[in-house]
């Protein structure tokens, strides 16, 4: 198994001395004010989650959104604390914004136009100028925040790694100030096909920003795929399919597909503490769950995760086996999230009347089908959840990667639950043994929800054994390896 200190070895034997600077919008560490006193939250989103054990192991400076309300309490004059606080292994720089750009940046570009026209789950994108143009604002201002962080008297090498649909044009600016910067693009949703991006009134600046790193990443050949094909639809560009590269007036931008994943050991090691157990046994006692099959839904809250679908499938699911009733369990945990816009707003109050009715509908003097809780979920509890239930239910319309799949496997120690996966998402294609639903398909669903539990001890555990070694396999120290030996090669010269 490939290991953290495996990856700090690599990045040293090819680079020696470096200078890691990731940015992203979300912060790692949130410090909120709670009561007077400032506590620190790990927010739950994908790209954090993946990030934070890489910089944990290999060091550097974090830049990010301050976003939490005891943020700028604790950091010094430039913005800067180490983390994690109680065992600092990197520094995260914060970046501030007023409400305007919050607004126009993140709620409006990143969230109404560039989220529902990379994922294509029937939520029509917003188009407005004003957001495009704080958007472009903010990653100047992200852009300005990289360039302070370069010494140009050290000798390391400086590795610029920005993430995600937030940050399309910080390379631009970076490199109009600074053409020697290296930096590489990891976008970690999906890639619409051009008949989809080509709506986008900014697309060709868009492209033409993402253009200026010199290496763009995405989870799976399909999206990179569909970047390409955008590119040769979009902009005067030279691809070559066989480098899978593309040339645009001289520079050179490798496109390559990176399948993201967690510290499976980690995740192993947290489940398996007498803490997690105990907690565990908690839960299961607090939310009556003893002797039940325990199916688990664990999103943030957000149209493009499938929830009312899978909340219709085991209302439905309930009907057709009746069985079940007062035997199973669907626990579904999520924050809320993006809660300022009307879509999530939307969504939510959908969820909470779908499992109204269908608690309402079937439950009993002793049992109700759906315990749900929107509230922030501390990690451990997360863990405490996978420990203790059977099923993980992943029903995503589209999903870059979806990383629930796989910590769920990871904290599968004894080789005991089941895997039901959207076939929309990018972890589908590494994760074979799980069972596949098209979201879309209520019966279907219903069906596999019968057959994760009909199924055999013997081929769960099977399944379950093969999952297992392919998330600690292709772990997230491999693949932080992976992208870092690719961008090596523009060190050389
Ligand atoms: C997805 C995105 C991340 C984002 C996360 C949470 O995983 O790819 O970039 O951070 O969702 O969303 P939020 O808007 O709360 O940061």
């Amino acid at each position: 198994m490939y290991t953290k200190e495996d990856l700090k070895n690599t990045i040293v034997s090819e680079l020696g001395e470096y200078n890691l600077i990731v940015v992203s919008n979300r912060e790692p560490y949130i410090h909120i004010m709670k009561e007077d006193k400032i506590v620190v939250w790990r927010p739950t989103g994908g790209a954090v989650t993946a990030l934070d054990p890489i910089m944990k192991a290999c060091g550097g400076t974090w830049i990010a959104h301050g976003s939490g309300n005891g943020d700028k309490k604790v950091v010094d004059r430039d913005g800067k604390i180490k983390v994690p606080v109680e065992n600092p292994r990197y520094t995260l720089k914060r970046v501030w914004l007023d409400k305007e750009e919050e607004k126009g940046y993140y709620y409006g570009f990143a969230n109404e136009t560039l989220w529902p026209l990379c994922h294509i789950s029937y939520t029509r994108p917003v188009f407005r100028e004003s957001d495009w143009q704080q958007y472009k604002k903010v990653n100047k201002k992200f852009a300005d925040a990289v360039l302070s962080e370069i010494n140009h008297s050290d000798k390391k090498k400086t590795i610029v790694w920005l993430q995600d649909f937030h940050m399309a044009l910080v390379a631009k600016y970076i490199k109009e100030k600074n053409p020697h910067v290296i930096c590489a693009y990891f976008w970690h949703i999906p890639w619409p096909n051009p008949e989809v991006f080509r709506i986008c009134p900014f697309r060709k600046e868009i492209i033409d920003g993402i253009l200026a790193n010199d290496m763009v990443g995405f989870h799976i050949r399909y999206h990179a795929d569909n970047f390409i094909d955008t590119v040769e639809r979009e902009v005067e560009a030279k691809t070559d399919r066989e480098r899978n590269s593309i040339i645009k007036e001289g520079h050179e931008t490798l496109v390559r597909s990176f399948p993201i994943s967690v510290d499976a050991q980690d995740i192993e090691n947290q489940v398996t503490s007498k803490e997690t157990e105990e907690r565990a046994n908690e839960l299961k006692k607090e939310l009556s769950l003893e002797n039940k099959i325990i199916f688990l839904g664990c999103d943030r809250i957000d149209y493009t995760k499938g929830i009312p679908e899978r909340l219709i499938a085991f209302d439905k699911f309930l009907d057709k086996y009746p069985q079940y009733k007062e035997k199973v369990v669907f626990v579904q945990i999520g924050a809320v999230s993006r809660i300022l816009l009307k879509s999530y707003a939307n969504i939510n109050s959908e969820i909470n009347r779908l499992v109204g009715e269908i608690n309402w509908k079937h439950s009993t003097s002793e049992w109700a089908p759906i315990v749900f809780s929107k509230e922030f979920i501390p990690y451990k509890d997360i863990l405490a959840f996978y420990r203790i239930s059977d099923v993980i239910v992943i029903s995503s319309l589209h999903d870059g990667m979806n990383l629930v799949a796989k910590e769920y496997i990871a904290s599968k120690f004894d080789n005991k639950g089941t895997v039901i996966l959207s076939q929309f998402t990018g972890s589908a294609r590494e994760l074979q043994e799980a069972i596949f639903i098209n979201p879309y398909n209520i019966n279907e669903f219903v069906e596999a929800l019968k057959c994760s539990i009909d199924m055999s001890a013997k081929e769960k555990e099977k399944r379950m054994k093969v999952l297992r070694d392919i998330v600690s396999e292709n772990n997230i120290y491999k693949w932080a390896a992976t992208v870092i030996l690719e961008l090596s090669k523009f060190y050389l010269y």
